[in-house]
């Protein structure tokens, strides 16, 4: 078993994580990147992003020669027994997802790739995806198994999610080809310890015994965007109740944690804040409506997720502006620019989107984040100012907006901010602090659906 070859298409977060963990596992790995600098990252053991536990396995599995990084394409597809195409789906203008990396790769895979190997799709597809590619491989000489297994790994916790998983879906019509990837995973779960060793990580304390899931190749498809759209669901509705309760003095997040005693209904997804963000949710729920319209059919509950959900950054922007008495001139501190913590990802961020509608209004905008500085530049409008240093933020500001759950954002000095700001306003746009803290020391605290 483990002298076959696997080959990872794609060094994203999916594919650079599934990579180092399967060779960490002693699979004989090799991960294809064509972006030059990444590959020049990669080999030299720096991981082109933030994910806590990835720099250590990647450092191993070079050291060990389990993983080998190249841009050889030909080459490294020739060798493969197992392919997991791992490439990105942006998402188009018109909200449908890009294929072209997808169809590339899999035309490749028909040009070069040895007899009666799996290709292993991870990207997220819309559902029919694989049932066009899989034509394609069934007429190939080669008998090319198609098997779709979808990611679902958060950024932030990429590693944990990998070794510590829920459940895995495998969706194909080949019963065999099923198994085989199948057993990669009970491998990961055999060596979930010593990896999670490997990394100083902890082990999640709710991992129970993992869940193995088959299915048709289209239910599997289907089964990783209703995931995510689904999640997304819950987060618009959290932020719908939330606006209500602003109006009407209810506290959201109490309201939130009773109604998610329910185990019916569940508490995780259901924290109102500044929206979601990210390389996930925004594209999912857009290539979901999309190919759903494709296939005839309305998705209009998730027009109205994505609706409430791009309205959020605007009505945090516009209860400051109440709450200052309009932004002119205002000095207006934004605190965290990736979509979330524990990952410097800064696509479709709502901390960047906050930035630069407060800046839109007149306010003089300075913003920071620990790690996503550089990624979120780029999306910011010019005239806001990025600061290497907290601290350097928060000197004399009116207000201070807090959009990511940053540890060092959580664990401020309430009162040196408290002393160093010009003004009292501190926003809370996550619903992550005790609010009776903020005001201890002087300052006036809001939330989303706070009261
Ligand atoms: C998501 C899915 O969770 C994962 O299973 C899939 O593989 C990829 O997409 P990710 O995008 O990494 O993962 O982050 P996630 O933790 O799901 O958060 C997405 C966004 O929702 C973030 O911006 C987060 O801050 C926001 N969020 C999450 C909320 O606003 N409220 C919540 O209650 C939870």
């Amino acid at each position: 078993m483990d002298i076959m070859k696997i080959l990872v298409i794609g060094a994203g977060y999916v594919g650079l994580t599934s990579a180092v963990v399967m060779a960490n596992c002693g699979y004989d790995t090799t991960l294809l990147e064509i972006d030059s600098n990444k590959l020049k990252l990669l080999k030299s053991g720096k991981p082109h992003f933030h994910e806590a536990g990835i720099r250590e396995l990647l450092r191993k599995s070079i050291k060990s020669k389990c993983l080998l990084i190249t841009d050889d394409e030909q080459r490294a597809i020739k060798s493969a027994d197992i392919i997991f195409c791992c490439v990105g789906t942006p998402d188009n203008p018109d909200g449908s997802s890009n294929l072209t990396y997808v169809f590339n790769v899999a035309a490749s895979v028909t040009k070069y790739a040895k007899t009666k190997i799996i290709f292993v799709q991870k990207s997220t597809v819309p559902v029919g995806t694989g049932r066009i590619i899989n034509i394609g491989f069934k007429k190939s000489r080669q008998r090319i198994s198609y098997v779709s297994n979808p990611e679902f790994l958060r950024e932030g916790t990429a590693i944990q999610d990998s070794l510590a998983f829920d459940r895995v879906v495998v969706g194909s019509d080949d019963k065999a080809a099923a198994k085989s990837i199948i057993n990669i995973y009970k491998k990961i779960e055999g060596n979930r310890q010593e990896i999670f060793n490997l990394t100083g990580l902890e082990q999640a304390a709710h991992v129970v015994e993992s869940e193995y899931i088959t299915t048709d190749l289209s239910s599997a498809e289907l089964i990783k965007v209703s995931a995510n759209a689904f999640l997304a669901l819950k987060i618009s509705f959290a932020n719908s109740i939330a606006k209500l309760a602003d109006q009407s003095g209810a506290n959201v997040s109490d309201v939130m944690d009773a109604v998610g005693a329910d185990k019916r209904i569940g508490r995780s997804f259901l924290n109102a804040g500044r929206g979601y963000g990210g390389g996930c949710f925004p594209k999912d729920v857009s290539g979901l409506i999309s190919s759903a319209a494709d296939h005839g059919v309305d998705m209009p509950i998730l027009v109205a997720a994505t609706e409430v959900n791009e309205s959020m950054p605007g009505y945090i922007a516009s209860r400051i502006q109440d709450n200052l008495n309009g932004l002119e001139g205002k000095k207006v501190a934004v605190l965290g620019l990736a979509f979330k913590s524990g990952t410097s990802d800064a696509r479709k961020s709502p901390g960047v989107k906050l930035a630069n509608l407060l800046h839109k209004a007149g306010a003089l905008v300075k913003a920071y984040d620990p790690y996503a500085n550089q990624e979120a530049s780029g999306d910011l409008h010019s005239e806001i100012e990025i600061l290497q240093s907290l601290e350097d933020a928060l000197h004399g500001i009116d207000a201070v907006v807090v959009a990511t759950d940053w540890p060092e954002f959580l664990n401020i000095d309430l009162v040196r901010l408290s002393k160093i700001m010009f003004g009292k306003l501190f926003f809370d746009a996550m619903n992550s602090f005790d609010y009776s803290k903020v005001r201890a020391v002087g300052l006036q605290y809001m939330g989303v659906g706070r009261g």
